[in-house]
This record gives C-alpha cells, sequence and structure tokens, in this order.
C-alpha cells in the first residue's frame, strides 16, 4: 500500500502539514490516563511546533482563571489529559481545515466541513444514548473522520475536484467514484496511511479506515460502529446541502446492534440542521 502511486504522490506534495511523530505518541499517552506520564508527554508535546503557544493561548482567553499559565507543563495540569487531548486534536484538526488550506476548485469543501460537524454531533448523541463509548472522544474524532478526504483536498486538490464530478453528474457513489479516479484506493485507505504517518492512536486510525465498513475488521470497537451510523447519517444532511435527493436507506444490522429505535436516528436526522449552524458560525478550533 504504501508505494501506491497516489500515496506517493501526496508524500512528495510539498503542502501536506508536517506532525512530527512525537505528538502521535504523546496523543496516544493521553488517550490512556492511567498509563498517563505526565513529564514524558509533556516532553513530546513540547517537540510539536506552536503546540505550546496554542495550549497557553486558550487558556489566556480564559479570563476567570486564578493562577499564570506560562508554560506548557502549566497548561497540561490544569487541563487535565482528557482536555488536552481534545485540543491536541482539535489542533490537528485546524491544521487540516477544509476552509485554511483547501485548494479544491469545484468540490464544495464549507459543505463537506459541515459534514464533518454533523457527524460529529451525531456520534455524539448517539454515545450518549447508547453509552457504548466517550461522547466528547467521539465528537472530536468526528471532525477527522474524513481525513482523507482534507489530505486530497490539500495535496491532490485535482484529484477530488474529478471525483466530486462524477458523484454529481454521473451519479456515483462516492466510494466507487474513489477508486475509479485514485486507481483502486479510497479515502479511508489514504486517511489510515496519514495516520501511520503521524503516528496517531489505532483507535482514530479505526474510525478513519472503516466509518464505512465497520465490519471490515473483526476486532473494530463500537466507537466504529457508532462512526459509521453517525456518518450515515450525517451524509444524507450533506447529500441534501447538495441539491441530491435520492433518499439513503441506513444499515438496519448496525441500528439494532447499537440497541437503537428508527425513531431516535430519525430525531437525530432531523436535529442536524439546527445544531450544525449553531456551532458551524461558533466553533473555533
Ligand atoms: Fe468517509
Ligand atoms: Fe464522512
Amino acid at each position: 500500500m504504501q508505494n501506491h502511486p497516489v500515496l506517493k504522490m501526496i508524500k512528495e506534495s510539498e503542502y501536506l502539514p508536517k506532525i512530527p511523530r512525537v505528538f502521535g505518541e504523546a496523543l496516544n499517552m493521553l488517550l490512556d490516563p492511567c498509563e498517563f506520564n505526565m513529564d514524558e508527554c509533556i516532553e513530546r508535546l513540547s517537540r510539536v511546533p506552536k503546540l505550546e503557544s496554542t495550549l497557553i493561548q486558550i487558556l489566556k482567553f480564559n479570563s476567570t482563571l486564578s493562577r499564570k499559565i506560562i508554560t506548557l507543563r502549566d497548561a497540561v495540569v490544569y487541563l487535565g489529559a482528557k482536555n488536552t487531548r481534545m485540543i491536541a486534536v482539535a489542533y490537528i484538526t485546524k491544521l487540516l481545515l477544509p476552509n485554511r488550506n483547501g485548494r479544491a476548485k469545484i468540490f464544495n469543501n464549507s459543505t463537506y466541513w459541515k459534514h464533518c460537524i454533523a457527524a460529529s454531533i451525531a456520534s455524539y448523541m448517539i454515545a450518549e444514548e447508547t453509552g457504548l463509548c466517550d461522547k466528547d472522544r467521539i465528537f472530536t474524532y468526528g471532525l477527522i473522520h474524513d481525513i482523507g478526504i482534507t489530505v486530497m483536498d490539500i495535496c491532490i486538490p485535482d484529484y477530488l475536484d474529478k471525483i466530486y464530478t462524477l458523484q454529481q453528474e454521473k451519479g456515483l457513489h462516492q466510494i466507487v467514484a474513489e477508486k475509479i479516479v485514485l486507481n483502486g484506493i479510497t479515502h479511508t485507505e489514504i486517511g489510515m496511511w496519514i495516520c501511520d504517518e503521524w503516528g496517531l492512536p489505532d483507535e482514530i486510525k479505526d474510525i478513519i479506515g472503516y466509518h464505512h465498513h465497520p465490519f471490515k475488521k473483526s476486532e473494530a470497537g463500537d466507537a466504529v460502529k457508532v462512526m459509521h451510523l453517525a456518518d450515515s447519517i450525517s451524509a444524507q444532511y450533506y447529500a441534501k446541502l447538495l441539491g441530491d435527493k435520492k433518499s439513503f436507506i441506513y444499515n438496519d444490522k448496525i441500528i439494532e446492534l447499537l440497541n437503537l429505535s428508527k425513531e431516535f436516528v430519525e430525531k437525530v436526522a432531523e436535529s442536524l440542521p439546527g445544531e450544525v449552524e449553531k456551532i458551524y458560525y461558533t466553533i473555533d478550533i
């Protein structure tokens, strides 16, 4: 897979943000607070360009803080593992924000970004209803579940435009259009490859790699199934934004496995437009 011509092209692109592997190592530590070694984690985070200033800056916005936050250590101690992890994931999302860096001309990246926010909101609601995974964690993962598409937007925008055009003009499914244009691979393989490049944790890689096929990897956990359903609900919302009148059919097996009712799924779908609008204009990653 590493030698696939599309991945080679992405690797050789000068546009791909450079994220050191120590970032992935620190994220792994933050995901497992029992094994959390503050000093080792801080040492790794300190080697990620601009992360220290980002964390301190975020905390300075909070004027009610009684203590001074000057160093990375102050910030991590104040925030704790859970919040530092969320901000760290938000940090990579910011680096890859479609509106900031996207270069595709035809692909509608602000609408795509709304799809990501909708997937985050839907996954949060499903996690809250089922209790199957951490709702805050899954919300942050929703923002990066389609990271492979963002990578295309940044590094190989012409290919993304071709995929988008095939979908719009020929009515092809996204995955089919991707396989045609990308010589057999899809945004999920690109996403998994970037996870390896940046050393991101396996639970993030599983979501990015299997959210379209949650049964492909037998040991993929509940979070992948939750994201699959959230992504399907959000895909319907996204298609409507793009004027696609086709109705999507949810995977009944997933709804059953997650022990959810169709009424609940409909309720999530109906709430998305309002919830996304609320967040879209206020979210400041
Ligand atoms: Fe996807
Ligand atoms: Fe998606």
